[in-house]
């Protein structure tokens, strides 16, 4: 049997269709048009691009965005004061400032001092907290987008047996604490777990979070498995996950390919952490 392939960019755009419904809704009834802040510093090449399709995609659905490049050679104080002056501003409601900054600069003061209701990447230890405790409005948006992934490819998720491997604070904890939320049952697997490949073969859920070009085998997957990978592994060869995509498609129910799985999810619920952002707002 060929798993199903899980279409990332069609459930992207269906997501991107509901939260411009919502967009237009709040602005119709509550005369309010989100707005989205994006700091870029410095000319990395990856960060612009990521940036222009935030950009794009909040013109997509309707959302105001505004985009702040500064230097490469800004200071760690201009930096903090644009956050400090964004975080004020009506217009905003969502903020974000790419990753990676340039090395003279210290992401954690920066993260800290975006306002956590504004916190649309969900980076804020208290974004991050509310995930823990089961209240995530504004989650991460890559484990927000694998959630998603596993919910539109029709899997239960009650009682399931969940594996997630990796442990970033970005991926790897905050998608095993929604999948917990959602009352699978969790384990988090790492580079010194033992016995992966049979932890891997108890995964009724399977979330590849590693960055290890196709570390995780066909044999490793289950039969009738839903295996969503996260990564994005660069090779001379191309682009691959973290997966075995040819030998787990025979093996999975339902699996993400790469490009084109979860990658398409990540502004796609950028976009939906920003209405909620600036519904936010309206609630006081
Ligand atoms: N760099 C790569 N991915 C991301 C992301 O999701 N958010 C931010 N702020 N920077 C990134």
């Amino acid at each position: 049997m060929t798993a199903q392939v899980i279409d990332g960019k069609k459930i992207a755009a269906e997501i991107k269709t509901e939260v411009a419904r919502g967009v237009a809704r709040l602005k119709e009834e509550r005369g309010l048009t989100p707005g989205l802040a994006v700091v870029l510093v410095g000319e990395d090449p990856g960060s612009q691009i990521y940036v222009r399709n935030k950009e794009n995609a909040c013109a997509e659905v309707g959302i105001k965005s505004f985009k702040y490049v500064l230097p490469a050679d800004t200071t760690q104080e201009r930096l903090m004061d644009l956050v400090d002056e964004l975080n004020c501003r009506e217009d905003v409601h969502g903020l974000l400032v790419q990753m990676p900054l340039p090395k003279h600069l210290d992401p954690t003061p920066v993260l800290l001092a975006i306002d956590p209701n504004m916190d649309v990447d969900g980076f804020h230890p208290v974004n991050l907290g509310r995930v823990v405790v089961g209240n995530a409005v504004l989650p991460s948006c890559t484990p927000a987008g694998c959630i998603e992934l596993i919910k539109r490819s029709g899997a239960g998720m009650e009682g399931a047996n969940a594996v997630v491997v990796g442990r970033s604070n970005t991926v790897g904890k905050p998608v095993a604490m929604l999948l917990l939320s959602e009352n699978c049952t969790v384990t988090i697997a790492h580079s010194k777990t033992r016995d992966l490949p049979d932890i891997c073969r108890r995964a009724d859920i399977l979330v590849a979070a590693v960055g290890v070009d196709r570390m995780i085998k066909g044999d490793w997957i289950k039969d009738g498995a839903t295996v969503i990978d996260v990564g994005m592994n660069r090779t001379d060869e191309g682009l691959f996950g973290d997966v075995d995509f040819e030998a787990a498609s025979k093996r999975a129910r339902a699996i993400t390919p790469v490009p084109g799985g979860v990658g398409p999810m990540t502004v796609a619920m950028l976009m939906r952490n920003t209405l909620t952002a600036a519904e936010m707002t309206l609630q006081g």
